[in-house]
């Protein structure tokens, strides 16, 4: 079976800020990863504050170019220029942490959900309203969101919104980039039973990027431990997670669980 994303020897390395002119040194930030993910798992991406986890993200998504290495979505090199005019982009979709800056504040919600939707199909007015109406109940909402505007929400309920975007389109994969991180507890707890549903439903390929374990052990199949810009470590069952080894991994535990 073809993984639906392949990642091989990724590396992306970037300049370092306030250095002079001749003296531009690049700092690697991915080195060298290599992973495959398979139709309908879940993979957490687990590793501390700088340690290139968002640029690994950023890189799957096509919003930076790695310096070597591939990435196949599909079996597809989406390096290739025939990638920007696949139709197979729509099937990659993201929801990041800031969910006030990921939405326009002049956009009325049945905007901010109908954006992709317009890119991608060509829906009549009515046809498109019943698929966003469609959209926010699968989040949870309704209609009398509509017409609302992001500043007359909460933030459980934008990210809601964000996450009716990201699925307008029925991707096949998904990343979530501390999606539920800025909510709070009770919250981010709803939020994740929704996304636990919504993965069942859609048969969903995800990958959670999070600092929070408990995250990871609620959605995720597999975790792996980034360091460095490294993998460092993978589990493959959820429950072995107390059993990991390497030194990193372990004190990104211990921070995070105190074992
Ligand atoms: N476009 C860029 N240009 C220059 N440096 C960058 C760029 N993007 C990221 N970096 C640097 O790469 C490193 C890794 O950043 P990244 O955002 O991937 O970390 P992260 O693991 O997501 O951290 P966090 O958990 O805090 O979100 C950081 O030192 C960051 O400053
Ligand atoms: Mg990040």
């Amino acid at each position: 079976m073809t993984p639906l994303l392949q990642i091989n020897n990724l590396k992306k390395s970037f300049l370092q800020p306030n250095q002079g002119l001749f003296n531009r040194k690049k700092t690697p930030i991915i080195k060298d990863v290599s992973l495959s993910l398979y139709q309908g798992e879940c993979l957490g991406i687990v590793g501390e504050s700088g340690s290139g986890k968002s640029t690994l993200g950023n890189l799957i998504l096509g919003l930076e170019k790695p310096d070597s290495g591939k990435i196949y979505f599909n079996g597809q090199d989406i390096g290739q220029r025939a990638w920007r005019k696949s139709p197979m982009r729509r099937e990659i979709s993201a929801v990041f942490q800031d969910y006030n800056t990921s939405v326009n504040p002049y956009f009325t919600v049945a905007e901010i959900i109908a954006e992709p939707i317009y890119i991608y199909d060509k829906l009549t007015a009515s046809q498109l309203k019943k698929r966003v109406i469609e959209l926010l109940e699968q989040v949870g909402l309704n209609e009398s969101f509509y017409h609302r505007f992001p500043h007359e929400m909460s933030g459980g309920q934008l990210q809601r919104i964000c996450i009716a975007r990201a699925i307008a389109c029925s991707p096949k994969f998904v990343l979530f980039d501390e999606a539920v991180s800025s909510l709070d507890i009770t919250v981010q707890t709803q939020v994740l039973s929704l996304l636990v549903d919504l993965q069942k439903q859609l048969n969903l390929t995800t990958i959670f990027i999070t600092h929070d374990l408990a995250t990871i052990t609620y959605l995720c199949d597999r975790v792996i431990f980034f360091y460095q810009g490294q993998i460092v470590e993978q589990v493959d069952k959820i429950a072995n997670l107390n059993q990991v080894n390497n030194v990193y991994s372990k004190q990104l535990l211990k921070s995070i669980l105190g074992f």
